[in-house]
């Protein structure tokens, strides 16, 4: 065993730990949650997933940043559903908290879901970045109408490039 090389990752993992805790501490003083640092660090249902049958591809927000969705439905519920989105903080939370909360839900459920039910679930967002969870939103329904579109005349999905 190399007990350097141990020691050296010993280090390298406790100043990581310290970078996280002060970045953490920053983050709670400019008024984020705790919910939304957690979902920031560890974000739940990152990523493209396949076999989806709803899809909303880099819907944008006033300022520039983007999301992207994808939800796999079976019978009306939500099997599946991930996000992508630029790096931002709001975005990032209120993505993976989207979806997390239309998981293992009905399709009627999930219509009514606002960018005022992300929010609260968050904890909330700095004003400023409140936007972010209607871009959540805003994608989440385009990718619902993807579904619907596709539930209409699924062979079309043969002819589509994504
Ligand atoms: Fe615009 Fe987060 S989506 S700052």
């Amino acid at each position: 065993m190399d007990l350097k090389k141990d020691k050296t990752d010993e280090i390298k993992d406790e100043t990581t730990e310290a970078k996280k805790i002060l970045a953490k501490n920053e983050l709670v003083k400019s008024g984020y949650s705790e919910i939304v640092i957690d979902h920031w660090l560890n974000p739940r249902n990152l990523g493209k997933i396949q076999n989806y049958n709803g899809y909303s591809g880099k819907i944008s927000s006033s300022c520039g940043d983007s999301m992207w969705v994808w939800l796999k439905i079976e019978n009306g519920t939500v099997k599946n559903a991930t996000f992508l989105s630029d790096i931002c903080i709001g975005a990032v939370s209120a993505g993976s908290m989207m979806t997390e909360m239309i998981k293992g839900k009905e399709i009627s459920k999930i219509l009514t879901i606002s960018d005022h039910d992300i929010l609260r679930e968050l904890g909330g967002l700095p004003a400023q970045y409140e936007h972010c969870a209607g871009l959540a939103q805003k994608t989440l329904k385009f990718a619902i109408a993807d579904y619907n579109a596709y539930k209409a005349a699924p062979w079309k999905k043969l002819y589509e490039q994504k």
